[in-house]
């Protein structure tokens, strides 16, 4: 029954009747709000390739996250600047490293804020890998126990869970049985599992201080053709014991959200990453495109690719608009 028995636009034709067939809907309930934590006091330093980011002492950061929440904004995903950064990011391992203590201090102050670590060596090594080296080489194994340490420095100190966005092999099993020994059975693991090299990563490593001062990270994360080996990486995170597993970048990756999410039977998470993010900023403000409706939208085709979490910078935005 073609045209003009059947007309698709009958159903679009009132903002009543598009409300009531929308098939994919966007909450703030899916959110994770992105942070970068730093040290010192009053701190607030603008992210320059990342307009309306900033890098924030603990305190500052508290009180941000007392906005967010009162916004309705459910989660957070901390990164750490450490005070120093050394061959072996020891501060990133540390109980009494940036990351540990900032978690505390949020958990204090707003106790139903779900608080996420991102577990990575990069922003405390002073070579900007993901790992310790040997010789030029990220070395896996001996990455592993450092990670597992880290995991369960910001366990203890309240986090919610924890997010491993190394790309080291085995690393969800290493974290996964330390946790366990260390009687944080139930911190979950959100795994960065499919997580690519890729030049939209640019302007968080501008706000993470995080570039890596010789090569590239092409030997650890994936290479962006693959989708098959995406899928196994996804199936091994499962089988060590992800509770989540997680597709970075979100938007230039929107065919791999779909098939995680059409063959693994746990949440789903994306990462809407630094360039996507600075992208619209940047194209909003020479005024090239309708800043907010452009937020929505993108935010909207990540769900409908079918990720359950969304990691983005725009939570803010997203609260203002979608309240
Ligand atoms: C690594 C890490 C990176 C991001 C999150 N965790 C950067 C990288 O791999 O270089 C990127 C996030 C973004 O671009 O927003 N610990």
């Amino acid at each position: 029954m073609p045209y003009p028995v059947e007309r698709m636009r009958r159903l679009r034709r009132t903002p009543g009747l598009r409300r009531m067939v929308r098939e994919t809907r966007l909450t703030l309930d899916n959110l994770i709000e992105g942070h970068f934590v730093c040290p010192g006091e009053g701190v607030r330093r603008e992210v320059a390739a990342m307009p309306g980011c900033a890098q924030m002492s603990i305190d500052v950061l508290v009180e941000e996250c007392k906005r967010s929440f009162d916004l309705g904004i459910p989660a957070i995903i901390l990164f750490g600047l450490p005070a120093r950064k050394d061959a072996t990011g020891s501060e990133g391992t540390s109980p009494g490293g940036i990351v540990p203590r900032a978690i505390a201090a949020v958990k204090e102050a707003v106790p139903d804020l779900v608080v996420w670590a991102d577990v990575c060596l990069c922003e405390y090594t002073d070579h900007g890998h993901c790992g310790v080296l040997r010789g030029e080489e990220v070395d896996n194994d001996a990455t592993l126990p450092l990670l597992a340490r880290a995991a369960v420095a910001y366990a203890r100190a309240g986090a919610d869970g924890v997010a491993p966005s190394d790309m080291m092999d085995g690393r969800v099993a290493a974290i996964r049985t330390a946790l366990d020994a260390a009687g944080c059975a139930q911190t979950p693991i959100l795994a960065y599992a499919a997580k690519f090299a890729s030049g939209f990563y640019g302007p968080f490593r501008d706000a993470a201080e995080s570039t890596p001062q010789f090569g590239d990270r092409r030997g650890y994360q994936m290479d962006p053709p693959n989708a098959r080996e995406a899928l196994r990486e996804m199936e091994l995170d499962l089988a060590e014991g992800a509770d989540i597993l997680m597709v970075k970048p979100a938007l230039a990756y929107l065919d791999i959200i779909r098939q995680a999410r059409d063959r693994f039977d746990v949440p789903i998470a994306a990462y809407n990453v630094s360039g996507e993010y600075s992208m619209i900023r940047a194209a909003a403000r020479n005024g090239w495109i309708d800043e907010d409706r452009i937020i929505l939208e993108v935010l909207t085709s990540i769900r409908r690719a079918g990720a359950d979490l969304i990691l983005t910078y725009f939570a803010r935005d997203a609260a203002r608009l979608l309240l």
